[in-house]
């Protein structure tokens, strides 16, 4: 009962990573791989992989090869090698002229062809290392035409006869869009009649389109996205076309990767803890306010915020409530994040009006993320829409209260306190709107300032397990629907 994946992905953690898809990525292909599944990944070997200096191996019989995307000709090699703290061996696509530069992602015209290439080369790659995939999975708008592919250009191949395909849905919100004039370096040939041909005649080319449409299986990254991306409220317009495919459509939380994250043995961490000794938490929470020269103590309650700045993850909620909340309680903020100047120059101002109480820190850092996991009481994240998120479930392995909306996978994954039963992990409020998050912040405030309430939630929440073995047990079940006992 092992089956042969096909992994494809933009992202792996912690190589090349803006977000939880690197996260899952890594989390979901170790468990496979433990499993005793043939997953073979392909990842691009971006600059920034490059630089760090792994030890990479040429792959004998896939050098001097080249992909040709319509009149665009791209040569590229593949390297091999082992990620930190693992086993698993990836394969990485060489191709300097699409890899090559600073970020991962990049604004640059040819983005879709950055990512195109990479899915037509694991296609390509398969078929030289005679490999049979049960599973082609692909991620995300990046390699959202690896279903149309495996069902046009290389349905000649009886390599892949029983392959079948898998879209996961990360992110609905980021569809890879891009000109119709484009179309020839999908490479479909008579294909093309698949694409959508509203949306040629209008011009554009919707990669995440396509994988909902030909994908033997969509997935997407919690039950209740699952549902909302079916609305038009969450879709991006892509509701029709995911209610059509319904029958065809799971959600599966995502799970942590608990070697990562977990208070008993975090490697970023200096002091250690769990849920019968949370002295190393208090310990933490004082290291890190005397660190950071925060003018707060063990009494007041510290807000984490760890995050890409993004409309997505709520922040519009937080300059109508932060400050008030600010002048008139014990509280206290740390959070981490980049992403959209307006939102990182209301954070700076944030911490210049309240020097003392806020601290913002611009940028990326695996590092502060952990520490504030570790040491903060409760966690923001007052998200607009969230596919799955990550950070409220390590929040709640850590002993660190979530204070979520009630979407997506925080609803699947955060359950509200209930003073009367003592059951419930979080605070959770429902409505997008300011004085949603106000009233949550008041009700963490209140809870705080009851220790025996909030011990309980804290107890509740670090009982709780999300660990792959049980989430990655869901997405075998999937494989097994799809490709048979294997
Ligand atoms: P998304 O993928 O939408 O950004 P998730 O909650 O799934 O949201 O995953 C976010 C991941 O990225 C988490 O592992 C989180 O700790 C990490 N992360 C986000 N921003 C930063 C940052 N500025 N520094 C360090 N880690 C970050
Ligand atoms: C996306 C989503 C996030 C999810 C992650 C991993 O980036 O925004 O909610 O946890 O993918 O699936």
């Amino acid at each position: 009962m092992s089956y042969r994946v096909l992994f494809v992905t933009a992202e792996y953690a912690p190589l090349a990573k803006t977000g939880g898809l690197a996260d899952v990525s890594t989390a979901l292909t170790r468990f496979l791989h433990r499993r005793g599944d043939d997953v073979r990944v392909f990842v691009p070997l971006y600059r920034r992989i490059a630089e760090q200096r792994l030890e990479l191996v040429p792959v004998e019989f896939l050098q001097g090869l080249e992909v040709r995307l319509g009149a665009h000709v791209y040569p590229y090699r593949v390297l091999t090698g082992i990620a930190p703290g693992s086993d698993l061996a990836l394969y990485f696509v060489d191709c300097p002229a699409l890899y090559d530069r600073p970020g991962v992602y990049s604004s640059d015209a040819d983005e879709h062809r950055r990512f195109l290439a990479l899915t037509r080369v694991a296609l390509d790659c398969a078929q030289r290392m005679g490999f049979a995939p049960h599973i082609l999975h692909c991620n995300d708008w990046h390699t959202a035409f690896g279903p149309l592919l495996l069902k046009t250009a290389y349905a000649w191949d009886r390599l892949f006869a029983a392959t079948r395909s898998v879209l996961t849905i990360h992110n609905i919100g980021y569809q890879g869009v891009f000109g119709a004039e484009h179309a020839a370096e999908l490479g479909l040939g008579a294909g093309d009649a698949l694409l959508h041909q509203d949306d040629l005649r209008a011009g554009r080319i919707n990669s995440m389109l396509h994988g909902v449409l030909y994908a033997d299986l969509v997935t997407t990254v919690s039950p209740t996205y699952a549902r909302e991306i079916c609305t038009p409220e969450y879709s991006l317009g892509l509701d029709p076309f995911l209610r059509a495919r319904a029958d065809h459509l799971v959600g599966i939380l995502n799970g942590v990767d608990y070697d990562e994250w977990d208070p008993r043995h975090d490697p970023y961490l200096p002091v250690h803890f769990d849920a019968d000794d949370r002295a190393g938490k208090a310990e933490l929470k004082r290291r890190l306010l005397a660190q950071l020269r925060l003018d707060a103590g063990p009494a007041t309650l510290l807000f984490g915020l760890v995050s890409r700045l993004v409309a997505q993850k709520g922040i519009d909620l937080l300059p109508p409530v932060l400050p008030d909340l600010l002048s008139g309680h014990d509280c206290a903020l740390v959070a981490l994040g980049s992403g959209e100047p307006g939102y990182e120059e209301f954070l700076a101002s944030l911490q210049r009006a309240f020097p003392g109480r806020v601290v913002f820190h611009r940028g990326y850092s695996e590092e502060l993320a952990h520490w504030i996991e570790a040491s903060c009481d409760a966690f923001l994240m007052p998200s607009l829409y969230e596919p799955c998120g990550l950070n409220q479930m390590y929040s709640l392995r850590y002993g660190t209260v979530p204070l979520v909306r009630r979407t997506g996978g925080l609803a699947d994954s955060v359950a509200p306190y209930s003073p009367a039963h003592g059951s419930g992990t979080g605070i959770v409020f429902e409505h997008f709107d300011p004085a949603g998050l106000r009233w949550a912040m008041e009700a963490a405030l209140a809870l705080w300032r009851e220790p025996a309430h909030w011990q309980r939630l804290v107890l509740n929440g670090m009982a709780q397990d999300f660990s792959w073995e049980r989430q990655g047990a869901l997405y075998i079940d999937e494989y097994r629907r799809l490709a048979g006992p294997g």
